[in-house]
């Protein structure tokens, strides 16, 4: 277990799947952490599952007073952020899913939350890093950045971005000992991909239920994933502990894939 005593973090979208499992892990390894989320019920009842020092926070990553304030709150609670989580994302607009094709809201609001989101609050937390001259910054991105997608390529497009973006900034904030980072995983069954499963589902049949959704996933798993499994929030969330640990001090602007071999690169 990779030991963060002392380190705190501000952790987005932490009130489900991916990151509640990075904040179970950072917990873990003696992190406390500020856990950001637009939904504040889905978010406390996180930070009440885990043992350690854990706050929940309400904020739109898209606002940019939501941002300022966050940024203010995870300072006045623990005197410092040496850890940013970027992991707050969206697939599109509200009923995606009904669409064959992604509209005008569906290319804007996933670019506002997946690739506004995470250079806004970036520029925030950063500001405060570079003063201490150190930083760990993790953003998550997807195997969708890889590769283009038939059905979802507004989502693929952002997640390229989020490549791209850590690219940059990791050399905007080297010469401020700030290590930036991007973790691909690859497919994990949380809400999100529910949501996805139900969408690919519907193209075939009039209703979908629950276990044909996961039927689904289970298949594109076998046929897509070399070593035929699932991933899972854990295994992000030990990539990233692993990131933001000083034995990663070396490593920055990569973009790593947690997707049970499905792609090399
Ligand atoms: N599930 C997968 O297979 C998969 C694969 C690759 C990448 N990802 C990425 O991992 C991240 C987490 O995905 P997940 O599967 O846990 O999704 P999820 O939908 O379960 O959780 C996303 C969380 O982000 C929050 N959120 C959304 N918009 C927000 C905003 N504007 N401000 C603050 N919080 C906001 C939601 O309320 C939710 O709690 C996303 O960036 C997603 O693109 C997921």
């Amino acid at each position: 277990m990779i030991e963060l005593q002392g380190k705190s973090a501000i952790v987005t979208g932490g009130g489900s799947g991916i990151g509640m499992g990075i904040a179970k892990i950072l917990s873990m390894a003696g992190v406390s952490t500020v856990l950001v989320d637009k939904n504040f019920e889905n978010v406390r009842k996180v930070s009440d599952s885990l043992a350690g020092n854990h706050v929940p926070y309400k904020a739109d990553v898209t606002e940019e007073r939501d941002v300022e304030r966050m940024v203010s709150f995870a300072l006045d609670t623990f005197g410092k952020i040496d850890i940013l989580v970027n992991n707050a994302g969206i697939v599109g607009a509200s009923n995606w899913w009904e669409r064959d094709i992604p509209n005008d809201d569906d290319w804007d609001q996933v670019h506002s939350v997946n690739v506004r989101g995470i250079v806004r609050v970036t520029q925030a937390v950063s500001d405060h890093m570079k003063v201490m001259n150190y930083g760990k910054i993790v953003n998550i991105a997807s195997i969708a950045g890889r590769r283009g997608s038939p059905d979802l390529p507004h989502y693929s497009t952002t997640k390229a971005a989020v490549i791209s973006w850590t690219q940059s900034s990791a050399l905007q904030l080297a010469e401020f000992g700030i290590n930036v980072n991007a973790i691909c995983p690859g497919l994990l069954w949380t809400p999100m991909w529910e949501a996805i499963a139900r969408r690919r589902t519907l193209i075939s049949k009039a209703s979908v239920s629950e276990q044909d959704g996961r039927d689904f996933f289970e298949k594109i798993v076998q046929d897509t994933i070399p070593m035929k499994r699932e991933q899972t929030p854990e295994d992000i969330g030990n990539l990233c502990a692993f990131l933001v640990s000083d034995l990663a001090h070396n490593i920055t602007g990569q973009a790593i894939n947690v997707d049970g071999g499905r792609f090399s690169n």
